[in-house]
């Protein structure tokens, strides 16, 4: 069964590149990333983990862990991680799933027969401290993905956890945001002491809160 937004991510234990984990205790309270590849030794993948590498510091200011996965076997993996070094410069800094009976891909229905039977598809999952899943994004295997976005909504998610607005589209961190339409004018002045402005009465934007 798919995995949706609100459910706790389905806990599983499995081998990685850095060893034997419990996915939920691996985590811990921290967000966390978890995505698929569909294949070791390819090149949009090659290219992927080397991307997700560079970024794992901007995941790491933001209090989340990054965990990638495929079928393959550990030991390919861990051949295949001087590729994508000689490739990208970058080092694998994170650990990768090795799920080659398929039960966390299946867990998480990550593989799609009409896209592929044998395969996982590019899926993401952003999981919050408390192992709900925040965001499921899933792209082809033939279309690399852009991890800065995924930053980018975790930077939206953790906003937006934490304070009455939400994101509109394109936002960045820093953008002015939307105040919740469940806030009355009177609310949404104590809330927001910068002030806020009416474009709509639904649509009310005012200056980030947390900067
Ligand atoms: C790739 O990473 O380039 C790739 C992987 C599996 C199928 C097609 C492309």
């Amino acid at each position: 069964m798919a995995v949706r937004l609100g459910d706790v991510a389905p806990d599983f234990t499995a081998e990685t590149t850095q060893g034997r984990i419990r996915f939920h205790e691996w985590k811990g309270d921290s967000w966390a990333i978890l995505f698929s590849h569909p294949k070791d030794f390819t090149p949009v993948c090659t290219t992927e983990l080397g991307a997700a590498a560079a970024l794992k510091s901007e995941f790491e200011k933001r209090g989340a862990k990054i965990i990638g996965l495929s079928v393959d076997p550990v030991d390919s993996h861990a051949r295949w991680e001087q590729d994508i070094q000689d490739v990208t410069g970058q080092k694998v800094n994170f650990p990768m799933i090795a799920d080659p009976d398929r039960k966390v891909s299946d867990l998480y229905d990550m593989i799609h027969p009409n896209a592929s039977d044998t395969q996982t598809v590019r899926s993401v999952f952003v999981i919050a401290p408390d192992h709900k899943v925040k965001l499921t994004i899933t792209y082809p295997a033939s279309t690399g993905r852009n991890f800065r976005e995924i930053l980018r909504v975790l930077d939206s998610l953790q906003l937006t956890a934490n304070h009455s607005v939400s994101t509109p589209a394109d936002w960045n961190d820093g953008d002015d945001v939307i105040v919740l339409p469940a806030l009355s004018d009177d609310e949404a002045r104590k809330k927001f002491p910068k002030g806020f402005e009416t474009k709509k009465p639904y649509l009310r934007v005012t200056p980030q809160p947390n900067r």
